[in-house]
């Protein structure tokens, strides 16, 4: 299978490529030299985590060593909880210690933790030194590691500090997905469904088609996937790269009652994706009652959430224990919960929902929900 590149291009931001195909990582170190910002980088830290790290980080640097660049290596522990103050600061000691300049480069070989992880302390090392990201989850390379959000998390919330920084370059080696979890995998399969029902026709009743082998995990299905949301992703960044000019938002489907449940059932219980599935089906119902979205859309993207192996979460809270959530997560604006609400398969709008209307919603969903098993 050949690789795929897509250029991405982002107003006042160098163009940068993300290669997508098999074994593209064992060219990371060539297409490291082609890249203008990298190629005379004199080190390039390789930052991973201990998951990823017996898996590929000896064929990143092979190659990198290959291409004539110095690649040395820090691994941080695997899990959310590596983006954390604590982390950044002891990467910020190490890449001194290492004698980093600002002509140096960062590769994040991991994640959506990684990434955001290496990419936040990457931008901020000596103002902000140049980062690639080298994605092995799903969710990482239809989602995270294109389109320059960074972050790491406060004991007050998730991805709380963070800045916007553009990677040189993604290196999407679709052969990495094979070790993948399938936790993972179904979770990164929720974010290529939003991706899909947020951006057209085309797109949504492709995956439909395709919902059962991207579910098998089908190499092609899955590298055609990714690259139809770099595509989607890239072309919403480019129109609002720092979420403020009401674009980025739709990127966001399904998250509102998505991070209430990742934290009232605690971190970890349902996988991100599992909850944004959830959060997806909830949108979908509340938009039929405030938008006129048809019955019809409804089904359909239940019918592909299913197929993809996201089925509805045996999962039940006191409404105001949800609203209450929601109205604390970063997303809400002075005090007022904010859906992205979809009519129809591409068309979304961001509403201010009221506290009643959401209470009212959340108790009706209550009722519908699977026992669990
Ligand atoms: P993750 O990075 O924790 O990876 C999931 C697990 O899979 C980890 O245990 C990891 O070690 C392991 N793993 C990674 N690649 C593997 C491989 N190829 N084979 C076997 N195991 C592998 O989680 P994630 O879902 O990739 O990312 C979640 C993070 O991404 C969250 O912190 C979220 O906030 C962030 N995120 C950021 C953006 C953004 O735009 N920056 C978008 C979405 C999510
Ligand atoms: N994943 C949401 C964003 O990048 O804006």
């Amino acid at each position: 299978m050949a690789a795929t590149r897509v250029e991405v291009n982002i107003p006042e931001e160098a163009p940068y490529d993300v290669r997508i195909g098999e074994g593209v990582l064992d060219g990371i170190g060539e297409w490291c030299q082609r890249t203008p910002a990298v190629a005379a980088s004199p080190q390039v830290l390789v930052i991973s985590d201990a998951n990823v790290e017996p898996l590929y980080l000896a064929r990143t640097k092979a190659s990198l060593e290959r291409a004539g660049f110095k690649a040395p290596d820090i691994v941080v522990p695997a899990g959310e909880s590596s983006k954390s103050t604590a982390v950044a600061a002891e990467l910020w000691e190490a890449m001194a210690a290492l004698g980093l300049t600002r002509d140096c480069a960062v590769l994040a070989l991991g994640g959506g933790v990684v990434g955001d992880l290496a990419g936040f302390v990457a931008s901020t090392f000596m103002r902000g030194i140049t980062v690639v990201q080298a994605p092995t989850t799903l969710l990482a390379m239809v989602d995270s590691s294109v389109g320059g959000k960074t972050g790491i998390n406060l004991a007050a919330g998730k991805n709380l500090v963070g800045t916007f920084c553009q990677p040189a370059y993604v290196c999407a080696s679709t052969d990495c997905l094979t070790t993948l979890p399938e936790r993972e995998w179904r979770c990164g399969c929720a974010e290529v469904a939003k991706s899909a029902v947020v951006d057209s026709d085309e797109f949504f009743f492709w995956l439909l088609e395709n919902a059962a082998a991207m579910a098998a995990r089908d190499a092609s299905v899955a590298a055609q996937a990714i690259a139809r949301c770099v595509v989607f992703k890239a072309d919403v960044v480019a129109q609002d790269k720092t979420e403020s000019r009401g674009v980025r938002e739709c990127l966001n489907y399904g998250h509102t009652l998505a991070h209430a449940i990742e934290k009232l059932s605690g971190y970890g219980t349902f996988s991100h994706g599992a909850a944004v599935a959830e959060g997806m089906r909830f949108a979908a119902a509340m938009a039929h009652e405030l938008v006129g979205a048809s019955l019809d859309f409804v089904d359909a993207q239940a019918d592909l959430l299913d197929a993809l192996g996201l089925p509805r979460l045996p999962w039940t809270a006191d409404p105001e224990a949800v609203l209450d959530a929601m109205k604390h997560d970063k997303k809400a604006r002075g005090g007022q919960v904010r859906f992205v609400l979809l009519r129809d398969v591409g068309a979304w709008e961001v509403c201010d929902v009221d506290d009643a209307t959401i209470l009212a919603q959340l108790a009706a969903w209550n009722a519908t929900a699977p026992k669990e098993a």
